[in-house]
């Protein structure tokens, strides 16, 4: 049984339509992460989740019990919220405390589980400090901590590491996943970030206008988006996805133009688009190499900007009719501003889009 049920969730704001019908299956233990541009109703979904909004049509279920009409704090759900939302006067120990105090808890109790959560999240040195005499990964952990005491169904998270710096930001997601691994439960993340999705998902939700774009393990939607909108949204740097049309068809291969003309024969699982068809080519800059050499064609690319990063390089070039092109090699790779580099295809790792941005089934 699932842990956490949506069905046909809906939620307006007025005219606005902040959730369109969403169908959700969360197992025990899973670690999910729901992403999407700002403004697609992540937030929307996570609140009307805990239950601090309440949904317009559908249904929730935690642990097969309908609970989209049980006040927030009866739901066995605990949030960390963006700006961690922590008692400026309390210490860290009465923060982390708070709510089972309200919920009249012995005191014993109350300090045991305050105790543990601190010795889990290494914060027991700070736990007489009040808020503004912590750091903003220590303000996180309380606020995790928080949520750990009162020993939660599920954790809802909404962007708990958007305020911190980018190390910090990388140290935190190992500590929640080692946390999720301690625990052994099922947690709810929300992110704009799909490096912190891919890493820590065991399941990626996409969310765009408040509908789901796809649901899928991080190698699902990074091997065989669903769309245009997925494969570009999941993989850094995007997806270079370049407007051309469908030359012929035929048994498992689409063959479509290049810029500059070349045709490019694409492997794919079925045809669902004809000769004549507009469609969209999908290639990763980390599939792209330079070089003659392999399968497939060759296309020209004059290099506007190189990024040397060490471990690997990034160039971006306009290729035929002015496209943008952006290609990531291992390495160094010295090439000057200007510089024409052939830019090498290999049609196995391409996509195919139809003109209404859907995938063409990849070969299995
Ligand atoms: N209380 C509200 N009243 C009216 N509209 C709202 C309300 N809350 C959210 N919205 C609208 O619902 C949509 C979804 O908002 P939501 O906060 O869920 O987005 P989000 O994906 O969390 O974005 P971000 O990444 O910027 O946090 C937006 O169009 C937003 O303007
Ligand atoms: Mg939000």
């Amino acid at each position: 049984m699932a842990e956490l049920s949506l069905r046909k969730v809906t939620k307006q704001f007025g005219a606005v339509t902040a959730l369109s019908d969403i169908d959700l299956e969360i197992a025990h233990r899973e670690f999910v992460v729901i992403v999407g541009p700002s403004g697609c109703g992540k937030s929307t979904l996570l609140r009307v989740i805990a239950g601090l909004e309440q949904l317009t049509t559908g249904e929730i279920y935690v642990g097969g019990e309908a609970v989209h009409r049980t006040p927030a704090a009866k739901r066995g759900l605990a949030m960390v919220f963006q700006n961690y939302a922590l008692y400026p006067h309390k210490t860290v120990a009465q923060n982390m405390g708070f709510a089972l105090r309200m919920a009249k808890t012995p005191k014993s109790e109350i300090d045991s589980r305050v105790n543990q959560a601190a010795r889990i999240l290494q914060i027991e040195d700070l736990l007489e400090r009040k808020p503004r005499q912590l750091s903003g990964g220590q303000r996180q952990r309380v606020a995790i901590g928080r949520a750990i005491v009162r020993e939660p169904k599920v954790f809802l998270f909404d962007e708990p590491l958007s305020n911190l710096d980018a190390a910090l930001r990388v140290d935190m997601r190992v500590e929640l996943a080692k946390l999720h691994n301690t625990l052994n439960a099922t947690m709810i993340y929300v992110t704009h970030d799909q490096t912190e999705a891919m890493t820590m998902a065991d399941k990626i939700v996409i969310l765009r206008s408040g509908k789901m774009e796809q649901v899928g393990s991080p190698m699902e939607l990074y091997h065989r988006p669903a769309n245009a909108f997925v494969g570009s949204f999941i993989g850094s740097p995007r997806m270079n996805i370049l407007p051309t049309s469908v030359t012929a068809v035929a048994d498992h291969t689409v063959t479509v133009e290049l810029p500059g003309g070349e045709p490019l024969p694409v492997p794919i699982g079925a045809a669902t688009v004809q000769a004549g068809d507009r469609a969209s080519l999908g290639m990763r800059p980390e599939h792209l190499t330079v070089g003659a050499d392999g399968p497939g064609p060759t296309i020209a690319m004059k290099v506007y900007v190189t990024e040397p990063l060490g471990g690997e390089t990034i160039l971006y070039g306009h290729v035929g009719d002015d496209q943008t092109l952006v290609v990531k090699v291992p390495g160094e790779l010295p090439v000057a501003t200007g510089e024409r580099v052939p830019v090498h295809i290999n049609p196995a790792s391409c996509h195919l889009f139809d003109d209404n941005d859907i995938a063409l089934p990849r070969q299995t």
